[in-house]
């Protein structure tokens, strides 16, 4: 089954045909990085213009690298929530479009669900329970994927951030420090010549359950360096990587062995981060767990997991009505 999927939740105008919810047939993905970056972020009201011009040539481009035309394909997915209002609706209204006019079923994806299952489509041998760290521009969350009835997927919540989320709190530092948009890449990379105990910056609710906060340690970073106007700006941006990493990885850590995990998966655009990433797999190498770590390119904004997600989602609900509506607010279906 060939699943035909659109994805333009936020800044990314993306497509991709994705074959049994497992083989990326072609995956392309547009980012207006560029467009945005002048403005020190997302322009909501920019970003859905660029989707509308972008999204028809993105999904030819798409059919075009997978050899596909319309007879070939099975369903057409989109991405229906969380994200922009304006940038959902085009994405959302491209899919229904060419679904009607290809006489196939609509699927309306969970963005956060696809970040989910993005694991899964490089490694196929995911086994469940395993504990998913999810850490986006909008989201930090720790989920307990288990096993449901019938080779369905259940999503437990184990606790999420209370104030900004993990990629917030990156770009937010980053903005402040002078090092552009989006913030994350760009501390990662200045990270890498600072050190990350030069600056002992607080790990907000380390020990308390699985819920997270970071606005106290933004505000931290914002007062140290106006304190310290001599200090290496690449020994802040390491320093404060370190605080949310190292608070990221001791909770997930902490979910895997209270919920007897066998696995550990990250996942969202602040999955690509290099020091997450590293301290995963040692924390798995050492507690004897699998890491699913899926490449950069499947950690952040794609098409591939939503049409991995819509394969997964056409089984066990069927296609969603093309009178469904976007919703920017959209939550996880959790047990
Ligand atoms: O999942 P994503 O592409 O879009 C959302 O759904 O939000 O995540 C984007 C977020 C941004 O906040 C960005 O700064 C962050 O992911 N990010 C990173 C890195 N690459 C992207 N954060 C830390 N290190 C990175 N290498
Ligand atoms: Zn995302």
């Amino acid at each position: 089954m060939k699943v035909l999927a659109v994805e333009t939740s936020c800044d990314e105008t993306a497509a991709a045909v994705v074959e049994d919810g497992r083989r990326v047939l072609s995956s392309v993905v547009s980012s207006q990085t560029d467009i945005h970056a002048t403005f020190g972020g997302v322009v909501p009201e920019i970003a859905s213009r660029a989707h509308l011009e972008l999204v028809a040539p993105i999904v030819g481009e798409a059919m075009s690298r997978a050899q596909v035309g319309p007879t070939d394909l099975d369903a057409v997915a989109a991405t229906i929530g969380p994200g922009l209002v304006g940038s959902l609706l085009v994405g959302a209204s491209a899919a229904k479009a060419y679904a009607w006019s290809w006489d196939l079923p609509f699927v309306g994806v969970n963005h956060m669900e696809g970040h989910l299952h993005a694991a899964f489509l490089e490694d196929p041998g995911l086994s469940l329970p395993t504990v998913v760290l999810l850490v986006s521009g909008g989201h930090t969350m720790l989920i307990s994927m288990e096993e449901g009835g019938g080779g369905s997927v259940e999503y437990r919540l184990l606790g999420e951030t209370i104030d900004d989320a993990a990629g917030e709190a990156f770009d937010k530092v980053a903005r402040f420090l002078g090092l552009g948009y989006p913030g994350g890449p760009a501390i990662d990379r200045l990270a890498t010549t600072g050190s990350g105990d030069a600056i002992a910056f607080p790990r907000g609710l380390a020990r308390q359950g699985f819920d997270f906060s970071f606005s106290g340690l933004k505000t931290s970073v914002v007062r140290y360096v106006r304190a310290h106007p001599e200090a290496r700006l690449e020994d802040v941006a390491a320093s404060f990587q370190e605080a949310v990493v190292d608070v990221l990885v001791q909770k997930t850590r902490r979910a895997a062995a209270e919920t007897r995990a066998k696995a550990i998966c990250i996942g969202g655009g602040v999955a690509a981060n290099s020091s997450l990433r590293s301290r995963v797999q040692e924390v798995c190498a050492a507690d004897g767990l699998a890491a699913f770590i899926p490449s950069r390119a499947m950690c952040t904004d794609n098409a591939a997991m939503i049409g991995a997600t819509a394969w997964y989602r056409l089984r066990t609900d069927g296609p969603t009505p093309l009178s469904a509506t976007v919703d920017p607010n959209l939550r996880l279906p959790l047990k």
